[in-house]
């Protein structure tokens, strides 16, 4: 899932798409391009200029080397582009030079769309948007962070208008969250350092394939709020958190729920998400 305004595009592991507010009980099914797509990402936005398109993104992430279309293995680079107005799909037989290293997890902002990404052939990481007003693609700003594999870094919205990444450090357990100044093209951005705690009880995130990735909010008292797995005893089963932790305190810590390692689909579950009555999209085609 991937969301923008309280929609929920839920990509589903057939290929089928669906478009769906849950608070209005609204659901419209999107006719996808190709059958199922495992290494694809999605983004949801809209034209920030008419303010009245929504669109998917779909794009075939991974770290090709070939600058062309004539990739070999079984996915061909590509970015598709659906509309929800015109209800079609546009495709661009390109190859990207980057690709999203925290499992294609984008944040939403204000229409658009933000990921962490490296580029293929420099070490560098970076903060990669796409503008769905045009289009493209618009490379941000690094990270105010080294990047490790090891660490957990993690993206998303910072009151609607900024963006706010939490790292923790895998040798140190020291959380911190930065916070960006600005969000918009030709600006130059500045992280500023939000928060930061080191503590015995921090909980430990982890970046496993097999546990879902953390999530963060900043919260109106800035707390920062993390939703986690952990590993119990056992070593077979995880407990879902949700620890509040402020600057000198952990306030609360509540377990959800328990489950088996793996059992929610770790790779794409989890998001802060704000409810809406943004009403799902219609388009203009009657003929549907
Ligand atoms: C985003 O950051 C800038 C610079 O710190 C600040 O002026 C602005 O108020 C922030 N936006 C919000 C919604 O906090
Ligand atoms: C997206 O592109 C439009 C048109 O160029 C521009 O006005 C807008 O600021 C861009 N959005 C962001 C977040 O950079
Ligand atoms: C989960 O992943 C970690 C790290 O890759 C691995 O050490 C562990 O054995 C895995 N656990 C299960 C139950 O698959």
């Amino acid at each position: 899932m991937v969301h923008c305004d309280g929609l929920l595009l839920c990509i589903f592991e057939s290929g089928s798409m669906a478009v769906w507010n849950p608070c209005l009980n609204q659901v419209r099914w999107i006719k996808p391009l190709t059958s199922s797509c495992k290494v694809c990402c999605y983004g949801i936005g809209y034209d920030g200029l008419s303010r009245d398109n929504y669109k998917i993104l779909k794009f075939v992430n991974g770290a090709f080397t070939k600058n062309e279309y004539a990739n070999t293995g079984s996915y061909k680079p590509e970015v598709d582009i659906y509309e929800f107005k015109s209800n079609s799909w546009k495709t661009f037989k390109v190859s990207l030079d980057w690709h999203v290293v925290t499992r294609c997890k984008g944040a939403p902002l204000k229409g658009n769309m933000y990921w962490i990404s490296k580029w293929n052939r420099k070490p560098d990481i970076f903060i990669q948007s796409f503008n769905f007003s045009t289009e493209t693609f618009e490379p941000l700003c690094s990270l105010p962070v080294g990047y490790d594999i090891y660490n957990v870094v993690v993206l998303s919205a910072f009151k609607g208008d900024n963006l706010s990444l939490l790292h923790q450090s895998k040798e140190t357990s020291k959380i911190e969250v930065w916070v960006t100044n600005k969000v918009k093209n030709g600006v130059s951005i500045s992280w500023t350092k939000f928060f930061s705690v080191t503590r015995p009880d921090l909980p430990v995130l982890v970046a496993f394939e097999n546990i879902s990735y953390p999530v963060h909010f900043i919260d109106k008292n800035n707390r920062i709020v993390v939703c986690c797995e952990e590993v119990l005893a056992d070593r077979r089963n995880v407990a879902v958190n949700i620890y509040v932790i402020g600057e000198d305190e952990i306030k609360s810590q509540d377990e959800i729920e328990q489950h088996q390692i793996g059992f929610s689909w770790p790779l794409i579950s989890g998001y802060a998400y704000l409810p809406s009555l943004v009403p799902v999209p219609s388009s203009e085609d009657k003929t549907e």
